[in-house]
């Protein structure tokens, strides 16, 4: 009896399928089964998204560490199923195929050529394939029907023989999976590009495919080490995959309900959905917000995100003062263009996001120098630039874009786009150039001639004082009063030297400091006498200049005199610390500055205080 009952448990264990990854011809999964990858990395089975409408049950694919919060893909997205009594089986007539609880189907595979040895299988990379099992053959796989999101390993793009297209279509709302507004799909006129559509309406585009990335998403770039972005171009398909190299963590790319796309990677760690890459990014991603011939640059947030470029004004400025800038821009200067000659030019604009190729010819074997030329002959021709940017260089191919461009933005490590404009433009542009190149030079020189003034300023105030003091004449006017030198100083600015807190050092301590006054410490001579490094009893080290003795000042003079440098403190300038006046002997003591003083750098450059002692 126990036996019994074991077997039938695990009859019906395995009967269900729970650990498999294959659903062999004549099996099923009902709801509450599930399918499980070889590597457990994903999950079939039945889900709710919505909690308000339980009763509703689709069929999809999951990544299984994050559940049913993050469904890759549903096969019966416009078709839900009313309970969950739904039953997904292996038929040998038209492959996969959802029944619901009346036997109705509700999806299908279509899988053609009826075999009856069909198998389907979830693989680690999130594929639901349906083969023969004899030979291996795909005959079907989820890869080719994407719901909202992409995979790495997925095909992008559209086979240009069967018609088939691999593009995105995004849920209606967060827990409705049925078809929603937008759709994104590569557009294969021109060059390669990615666009968002709205109903009939363009709302994002990612930029024309330059062999690197898509001219507009250049953060591409910043992923190189864990996925590479490749686009294939073949007379019979065009898609672009994304492939993971080892070790990069599973990631995603979603079509959200609101047309946003999402590029999110799974941090294992944290268990959650990191945000790696958004579009539209800012103001500047909507498409074609500035019209034609409008520049769109999210960093002029203080004046106006769009702008013409260079040789275009509004077509409107009224509208476009209301910021309805989609009416776009107008020539200034109509081109020079008849009967194949031209004195038109062509102004390049740097660090762009390429415009929509959709009026574009493309010839990818043309060189940069014929692409010009080819432009130049061709009066519809207003721009054109390199088709791809991988050789390095200007880059190789040609772009050529007729009657208009459109959606073209300012992006990090964007292209040059070349816009034709005429002659006269050249020499317009020309006068305004000068002024900008020369206004910023204009502008350091006359700072670095104020500068340079300045600082002269100070010096020659240093000397003086240093002169005045250290060697100057006498000006004891005999009367004991006190002298101001150098400065239109106010009395009562110099006034109280009871206020002048300035150490007296004794002749003693400064002998000490100075070993003596010995030429080791001797830092340098001028014309005022000798300076010397000093080490007071504190361990301060100091800069002692000693005057020489041909000067012959009073006492009280030369107090004066200390006390009208120390009122000249400045941060800029070497501090006095105090002074010592012993019979003939006239000492000043400054703070010991080890690089030496601001001054001789600067001056080293200027050849202003060349003479002066910098040691
Ligand atoms: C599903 O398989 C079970 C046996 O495992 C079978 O009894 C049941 O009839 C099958 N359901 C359908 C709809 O094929
Ligand atoms: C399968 O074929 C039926 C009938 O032709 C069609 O209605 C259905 O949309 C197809 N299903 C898929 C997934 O293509
Ligand atoms: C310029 O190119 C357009 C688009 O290919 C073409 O239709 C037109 O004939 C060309 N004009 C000249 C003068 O070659």
């Amino acid at each position: 009896m126990v036996f019994a009952m074991l077997l039938l448990l695990f009859l019906g264990a395995s009967g269900a399928g729970i650990s498999s990854d294959t659903l062999n011809k004549g099996g099923n999964i009902t709801d509450g089964e599930t399918l499980l990858s070889a590597g457990g990395s994903f999950t079939l089975g039945f889900f709710s998204p919505s909690t308000t409408v339980p009763t509703k049950r689709y069929l999809g694919i999951w990544f299984t560490a994050s559940g049913t919060g993050a469904v890759l893909w549903v096969a019966n997205r416009d078709t839900p199923l009313n309970s969950s009594s739904g039953v997904l089986v292996m038929s040998s007539r038209v492959g996969l195929r959802l029944l619901d609880g009346s036997g109705q189907t509700a999806w299908s595979s279509n899988t053609t050529g009826a075999s009856a040895s069909w198998a389907a299988q979830l693989l680690e990379s999130g594929n639901l394939v349906v083969r023969e099992q004899s030979s291996n053959a795909s005959l079907w796989q989820s890869f080719d029907h994407p719901s909202n999101t992409l995979l790495p390993g997925m095909r992008f793009g559209r086979n240009l023989k069967t018609g088939l297209e691999w593009s995105l279509t995004s849920w209606r709302s967060k827990d409705d999976p049925a078809t929603g507004d937008y759709r994104r799909v590569m557009d294969t006129r021109g060059l390669p590009d990615i666009f968002t559509w709205q109903g009939s309406a363009k709302n994002y585009r990612a930029g024309p495919w330059n062999g690197r990335w898509f001219s507009g998403i250049t953060e591409i770039a910043s992923y190189s080490g864990m996925f590479s972005v490749q686009v294939f171009v073949s007379p019979d398909e065009i898609f672009y995959v994304v492939t993971a190299m080892p070790g990069a963590p599973f990631s995603r790319l979603v079509l959200n309900d609101d047309g946003s796309v999402q590029r999110l990677a799974w941090d294992p760690a944290t268990q959650i959905w990191n945000v790696w890459l958004r579009s539209p990014r800012d103001f500047c991603d909507n498409y074609a917000e500035c019209g034609t011939f409008g520049l769109c640059n999210s960093a002029t947030a203080s004046t106006q995100f769009c702008r013409c470029i260079d040789g275009f004004s509004p077509a409107s400025p009224s509208q476009w003062s209301m910021r309805e800038t989609s009416g776009g821009c107008r020539r200034h200067t109509p081109l020079d263009c008849s009967k194949g000659t031209t004195t038109d030019g062509f102004m390049v604009l740097g660090g762009v996001k390429l415009p929509d190729t959709d009026n574009a010819l493309v010839d990818m074997s043309a060189t940069l120098a014929q692409c010009r030329a080819r432009c130049l002959a061709n009066c519809s021709c207003v721009a054109y630039a390199p088709a791809d940017i991988r050789g390095g260089g200007g880059g190789s191919g040609c772009v050529m874009w007729m009657d208009d461009i459109v959606d073209v933005r300012y992006v990090d490590r964007g292209q040059d786009l070349y816009v034709r404009l005429a002659k006269s433009e050249f020499a317009a542009r020309k006068k305004r150039g000068v002024v900008k190149i020369l206004a910023p030079v204009v502008a350091s020189v006359l700072a670095l001639m104020v500068t340079a003034m300045y600082l002269v300023w100070i010096c020659k105030l240093r000397d003086y004082t240093n002169t005045t003091l250290l060697q100057g004449p006498s000006r004891n006017n005999g009367s004991g009063k006190k002298v101001m030198i150098g400065l239109e100083s106010t009395s009562n600015e110099l006034g109280d030297e009871e206020d002048l807190e300035l150490p007296f050092l004794s002749f003693r301590d400064v002998v000490s400091a100075t070993n003596n006054f010995s030429d080791g410490n001797m830092l340098g001579r001028g014309g005022f006498g000798k300076v010397y490094k000093g080490m007071l009893p504190n361990n301060r080290e100091v800069a002692i200049k000693r005057l020489g003795k041909g000067s012959r000042q009073g006492a009280e003079e030369f107090r004066n005199e200390v006390v009208l440098i120390a009122k000249l403190q400045h941060r800029n300038l070497v501090r006095l610390l105090g002074y010592c006046i012993q019979g003939d002997e006239r000492l000043l003591i400054y703070e010991y500055l080890p690089n030496k003083s601001l001054d001789c750098f600067i001056f080293v450059l200027l050849y202003v205080c060349t003479n002066r002692s910098c040691k």
